[in-house]
């Protein structure tokens, strides 16, 4: 059994009545768009919604509170206008599409693309997969993150947070896809000086080490779950 992944979240607060909550991270929640079903709306979440932090994370989320520009949501939006003009509309294969921040009853929010599986139903992160429960066998998640690590390498992409609750799972049964919901990692990193960033050979073998690692935590969640159906 896997030790308890994450700390408990804090539970939330009534002033969400009236959204279906989709999933949260550690910063913001995800629910269903109201006016469209193609989409989603991220919102923020208040310091006491957010599960605990290091120290550089607070910090961030603190100056955050005062200037917006450093929020999750206005960081999300940049890192995927940056990539899109980069890359274009292939980037929508494997990168959850941002529309912009719009104003809604509940505060502002992201919209962005919302991503469904093979069933037409929002799709789950593969942290749920991982831990709840997955159709998918270990391998073919495996050849999953294979794709998404090709996509990076091949267009310099230094997306380094690829934890499981950053991508979720679509396609069919023998051959699902991920597609990452979350780039702000692009850019904004942890490192001090960020060397990963400058060299284009230390970036490739950061993209390489960070997939590697998310392929032995699929075979290590999965190891000894029972076999799919
Ligand atoms: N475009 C999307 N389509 C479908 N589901 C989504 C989408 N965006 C987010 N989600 C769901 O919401 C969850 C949290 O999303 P996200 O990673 O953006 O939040 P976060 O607070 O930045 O997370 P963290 O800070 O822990 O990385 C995802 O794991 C996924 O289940
Ligand atoms: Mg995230």
């Amino acid at each position: 059994m896997p030790a308890t992944p994450h700390a408990p979240y804090p539970p939330l607060g009534a002033h969400w009545d009236g959204l279906t909550v989709l999933a949260r991270g550690a910063n913001r929640l995800c629910a269903a768009d109201p006016d469209d079903a193609g989409h989603c709306l991220k919102f923020e979440l208040a310091a006491v919604e957010r599960t605990r932090a290091g120290t550089r994370a607070r910090l961030r989320r603190l100056l955050a509170r005062h200037l917006p520009a450093l929020g999750e949501n206005a960081t999300e939006l940049r890192a995927w206008q940056r990539l899109h003009a980069r890359i274009g509309e292939r980037l929508d294969a494997w990168l959850a599409p941002c529309r912009g921040i719009v104003d809604t009853r509940w505060g502002p929010a992201l919209r962005c693309a919302l991503i469904r599986d093979a069933d037409g139903r929002p799709a789950r992160s593969l942290y749920a997969h991982l831990f709840e429960g997955s159709p998918h066998t270990p391998a073919s998640l495996c050849t999953a993150v294979d794709a998404i690590e090709r996509e990076l390498l091949a267009h310099d992409v230094p997306l380094f947070d690829l934890n499981a609750g950053n991508f979720v799972v679509t396609g069919a049964g023998a051959e699902p896809r991920l597609v990452c919901v979350d780039a702000k990692s692009t850019l904004s990193g942890k490192e001090i000086l960020p060397f990963s960033r400058w060299s284009r050979r230390l970036m490739h073998r950061k993209i390489r080490r960070r997939a590697e690692r998310l392929r032995q935590r699929i075979r290590a969640a999965l190891a000894d779950a029972p076999p799919p159906h």
